[in-house]
């Protein structure tokens, strides 16, 4: 990582010195004595240090501010002027750091070492959006968990996840990294992924602090493009989108990231509303904030900052304490407090947040803690790691049709064929976030298959990607090389089965890739009828990092599994789910349009003024197309069957009304289910979606076995947010509906 400069002046400064980061605090309690004892010794230059967070001396995630040069951000390590560095990882390098900054700086205060560990950090699981349509808050956790192990033992105590941002929008790129439409189901996830990572002592050295990002609103860009501005109304912003960032807060996560967009005509970066206000002091968090990569400084071309200096005292009267890679703190805290325009006190807070941090880690007491060369090699790509991405992943897919039961496949299944080209990738599968993997690691559909039967033919049928692929270059896909149909259509012919791999590259979707489309990118849906017309027996599984529009595969393809990204053991999970290893238990997280032309598109929608269905023009509709999705929320099927009886609901205690239903596996399959309840606040004093998901259990039933559910539903099921930010709890009438998507279910009432 280091030029060979670098790396000669990193060895000649760390000899011979000491580290003194314990001597100061060795007398005070607790971590606030400890935080207040450090921050006494401090000047104002060391303050504003820690609230600097450079880059790993190379761009990854977005353009490098031009002042960023790696000389002087290595004198700023030596003068305490960096409290945290991003994209460096492994043991080696991370020491190397560590040590010059404790052992050269004047206080010797341990950086934090910041990375997106999303879904993994070598051993991937699958995208976010494909965990959490296993709707499997444990697996979900333990997919963290596994995460944490691995980076931290690679150096890392500090990952920017989990994004918690709710979108509607599949044109957006980053639903990838997200948990879907819906905040009751992101708030669980989110819950479960900060638990994941943080674990039960941040201390630890297998632990690492978590962010939730990105406050507020970015999930909302305006048409789906990354980057854009967002303009919700405050309905929007309390009940949908800030509901999951409370619920990291009250699970205890440590740091939440700010974002690039302007809310409501206010840089979020700038928004003392959601920062300061809000998040610190309605919420009570008392972790820190961290920028999202120089959006500081980009509130420069937003239109709302004169220059750096004026941005960097607008973030941070705001409440933003660490600035990512803008040069905006470090360059121009200290002469806004010279000045009377920053408050110290404004500094004081944001760093002792800081502190706060790195003391709950454990760095004052051992800043290499998470440096250990042994647990690097014994972690790193561990088979145990492995095991736990292969349950995540076969968790994740989602089945949703099997027309004439085609799907289990039988293990004596002949003359199966495989086209498509992603079916042969072993790098797509690893999604667009792999930043600290390793390029071709996943194991391939075709691998996958070979384990269960060799009587399997390939033929790719179409190139997809032409050249290189990388996070930071745009992919060229295939628009026009159709010279590969006709063997395709040949082997097609001649088989019992095919199955189809078609779908999006991992990076089609991610930060930067909005889409207008939601086709199948290049020649793939022409191959896909190509091989319809001789051979209708298809298995078709989708890659995606976001929803497609399916409309004509829904109306032709027997059989339809939307299998995401699915990390590293993409291959053997399908496998498993395609010959009946693992019974498909997975629900769709997010709504599939009929066509892009609906989006954005989710099932908790307003009821309008005009809902008639039937005998007018003049109701809300579109005249060539359907309201509903193609594949709703929540929709995904299992090879067993399940029926729902026998609701019940005791309202005799307002506060706790438990809704039971007697959930049966009418078939002869063991299988899983998510057991989902929606209910509607019929008239309340603003207007409440048509039906929300308030509840939800995923379990396990034996062929024709039956379990009663039970759900309570308390005040926070059932109030919601005013447009002043307060919660809310009306009396009224309630529907309830509980079922297996947002589509079906059997209903009852209550009254609250
Ligand atoms: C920009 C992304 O928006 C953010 O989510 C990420 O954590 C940072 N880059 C750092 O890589």
């Amino acid at each position: 990582m280091f030029s060979d400069t670098l790396r000669q002046r990193l060895l000649v400064f760390s000899i011979g010195l000491i580290a003194m980061t314990t001597s100061y605090i060795a007398s005070a309690d607790t971590i606030d004595d400890k935080v207040d004892a450090l921050l006494a010794k401090m000047t104002l230059p060391e303050k504003i240090g820690q609230m600097n967070q450079y880059n790993g001396f190379w761009d990854v995630t977005g353009p490098a501010p031009s002042e960023g040069d790696a000389e002087k951000k290595f004198s700023h390590l030596t003068q305490g002027l960096v409290g945290s560095v991003l994209n460096v990882s492994g043991v080696e390098q991370v020491r190397e750091l560590q040590k010059l900054v404790v052992e050269e700086s004047r206080l010797g205060i341990p950086l934090m070492f910041g990375l997106d560990v999303i879904h993994g950090h070598k051993t991937l699981s699958p995208i976010p959006l494909a965990e959490a349509a296993s709707w499997d808050l444990q697996a979900i956790e333990k997919s963290a968990r596994v995460a944490a192990i691995e980076s931290s033992a690679r150096g890392i105590n500090w990952t920017f996840a989990p994004m918690v941002d709710i979108s509607r929008d599949a044109r957006w790129g980053r639903v990838m990294e997200g948990a879907g439409e819906d905040t009751y189901l992101g708030q669980k996830v989110g819950v479960a992924r900060v638990k994941g990572f943080q674990g039960e002592d941040l201390s630890k050295p297998d632990t690492i602090a978590a962010t939730a990002k990105h406050l507020a609103g970015y999930g909302f860009s305006e048409a789906g493009r990354d980057y854009n501005l967002v303009d919700v109304g405050n309905y929007t912003l309390y009940n949908v989108i800030l509901p999951p960032f409370k619920s990291a807060v009250d699970a205890g996560v440590k740091t939440v990231m700010n974002s690039f967009n302007t809310l409501n005509g206010v840089p979020a970066t700038a928004s003392k509303l959601l920062q300061r206000d809000i998040l610190k002091t309605q919420w009570g968090f008392d972790g820190f904030i961290i920028s999202d990569w120089a959006s500081t400084k980009e509130m420069i071309y937003h239109g709302y900052s004169e220059d750096l200096k004026h941005a960097a005292e607008q973030a941070v009267k705001a409440g933003s304490d660490m600035d990512m890679e803008s040069y905006a703190y470090v360059n121009h805290l200290q002469e806004l407090v010279q000045e009377g325009k920053v408050k110290e006190s404004h500094i004081d807070d944001a760093v002792r947040r800081i502190l706060k941090v790195k003391f709950e880690l454990g760095l004052f007491d051992d800043p290499y803690r998470y440096v250990d060369d042994a647990r690097e090699t014994e972690q790193v790509y561990n088979a145990a790691h492995s095991q736990a991405a292969l349950d995540m992943a076969k968790r994740s897919i989602v089945m949703l049709k099997n027309e004439q039961n085609l799907l289990p496949l039988s293990k004596e299944q002949k003359k199966i064929a495989v086209i498509g080209p992603l079916a042969e990738d072993k790098n797509s599968p690893l999604g667009s976030w792999r930043i600290g993997s390793d390029d071709n690691t996943a194991v391939s559909l075709l691998e996958g298959l070979a384990n269960y039967t060799h009587d399997i033919s390939y033929q790719k049928g179409a190139d997809f990607i032409l050249g290189e692929q990388s996070f930071i270059k745009e992919l060229v896909v295939n628009e026009s090389d159709t010279s590969g149909f006709p063997d395709a259509v040949a082997l097609a012919k001649e088989s019992d089965v095919v199955i189809m791999m078609l779908g999006e590259h991992g990076f089609h979707s991610g930060e930067a890739r909005s889409r207008t489309k939601l086709d199948f990118p290049g020649v793939q849906q022409e191959l896909l009828e190509a091989v319809y017309a001789v051979n209708k027996n298809i298995v078709l599984l989708v890659q995606t990092g976001r929803p497609l529009v399916l409309d004509w595969a829904e109306k032709h393809i027997p059989s339809i599994l939307v299998t995401w990204q699915l990390g590293s053991q993409s291959g053997n999970a399908i496998a498993k789910v395609l010959f009946g290893d693992y019974n498909p238990s997975g629900k769709l997280p997010m709504s599939f349009p009929r066509s892009v032309g609906q989006v954005p598109l989710y099932y908790n929608v307003m009821q309008t003024g005009r809902p008639v269905t039937e005998g007018t023009v003049f109701w809300s509709h579109y005249i060539d197309e359907r309201n509903d999705a193609l594949f709703p929320f929540g929709h995904g099927l299992s090879y067993s069957h399940f029926t729902y009886s026998n609701l019940r609901i005791d309202d005799s205690n307002k506060k706790a009304i438990k809704v039971t239903v007697d959930v049966t596996n009418d078939s002869a399959m063991d299988g899983e289910e998510v057991v989902q309840l929606y209910i509607r606040d019929r008239v309340a004093s603003l207007t409440r979606p048509i039906k929300e998901l308030k509840g939800f259990e995923k379990i396990s039933l034996k062929a024709a076995e039956t379990e009663s559910v039970q759900f309570t539903l308390t005040d926070d099921e059932l109030g919601f947010y005013q447009l002043d930010g307060n919660f809310v709890v009306e009396n009224g009438d309630f529907d309830v509906m509980v079922g297996t998507s947002s589509m079906s279910g059997i209903a009852g009432e209550f009254r609250l």
